[in-house]
């Protein structure tokens, strides 16, 4: 089978691009060893041509490599419902694509997973979305005061995610997102979260490939920071998912619509709360972990997901 990996990886852009590039070889090896063809196609390389009932993508100064289905790492963080018309078209075009474009663009922003987890009764981290300054006190009140957690809708790797531990921080601490927000294309929104204390720099991840949670690891933060990711030098290790852990994570996968995520857990004492759900998870820690090879477990379930949607037409 031919699958092409559709990469969104700018490398003067993107802050970890050894990262990203890391898990697209890790596909591709893994594609190789079951027999099948990846080649990465990157989205810089590509264009959209828009005509009445002929709408398709070029490539290059050519037309788009033929395939038999995609796989999309959608490493971006900025305008990314605009990036993401590439993946629609080819979702139109009848390809299957993997994760698909609805996943991702819900995934990416942490509004909008939170807003769609809590409608199904997921459990969540409980969020306030402010617009302004005027929304603070009242936000604070309904998290049951200080200290919060404020997080920008579209970061990732740990930025855009600060404790605020007093009154004095909290003011000035959203007053300088907001313009920063401003000034870029962002809306002006806030989210202010409840800052769960019993994490004390913890979370886990459960890696989910269609409706099975393949791997899991504990995160640990370094120092004294309350982040837990990797790339804030985070450690990882193995871990158990309890019955109710396991059952959110795969719930969350699918009312996004996605194929496969990292879903991000924290262990609070009223049980299980996701903080967030990764369309586009990293490989690295996991497989490090866990040992399992997850990368695999992926392009399985893509090639699986390519037969069923050819055996449908
Ligand atoms: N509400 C919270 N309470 C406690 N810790 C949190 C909370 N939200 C985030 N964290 C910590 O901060 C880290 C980064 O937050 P997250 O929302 O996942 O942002 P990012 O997309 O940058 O990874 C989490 O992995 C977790 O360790
Ligand atoms: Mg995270």
């Amino acid at each position: 089978m031919h699958i092409t990996l559709i990469s969104f990886l700018n490398k003067r852009r993107s802050l970890y691009p050894a990262t990203e590039e890391y898990n697209q070889q890790q596909l591709s090896a893994a594609a190789k060893e079951r027999g099948h063809d990846l080649s990465i196609v990157n989205v810089g390389d590509c264009q959209l041509l828009l005509q009445a009932g002929a709408s398709k993508m070029l490539y290059k100064s050519g037309d788009f490599p033929k395939t038999d289905g995609f796989l999309v790492r959608f490493s971006t963080s900025f305008g990314t419902h605009i990036e993401a018309m590439f993946v629609k078209q080819l979702t139109l075009d009848g390809y299957t694509v993997i994760n698909p474009y609805e996943g991702l663009i819900r995934a990416k922003n942490k509004l909008r997973t939170l807003q769609l987890l809590a409608h199904h009764a997921i459990p969540i981290a409980k969020t306030v979305v402010i617009k302004s300054r005027s929304g603070i006190d009242r936000a604070v009140a309904e998290l049951g005061g200080l200290p919060i957690i404020v997080k920008t809708p579209f970061g990732s790797f740990g930025r855009g995610v600060v404790l605020v531990e007093t009154e004095k921080s909290l003011y000035s601490v959203i007053e300088l997102i907001l313009k920063y927000m401003a000034l870029g294309t962002d809306s002006t929104i806030i989210l202010l979260q409840e800052y769960i204390r019993e994490a004390n720099g913890e979370d886990i991840r459960a890696f989910v490939v269609g409706s099975e949670v393949v791997a899991a690891m504990r995160r640990t933060a370094r120092g004294g920071d309350f982040r837990s990711n990797f790339h804030q030098g985070g450690t990882v290790e193995n871990v158990h998912l309890t019955p109710e852990e396991h059952a959110c994570a795969i719930s969350a996968v699918r009312v996004l619509g996605l194929d496969y995520a990292g879903v991000d857990i924290i262990r609070s004492k009223e049980g299980p709360k996701i903080i967030e759900v990764n369309g586009n998870p990293g490989l690295e820690a996991i497989t490090k972990a866990t040992g399992v090879d997850v990368a695999g477990k992926i392009i399985d379930f893509t090639v699986e997901k390519i037969k069923v949607s050819r055996e449908k037409t």
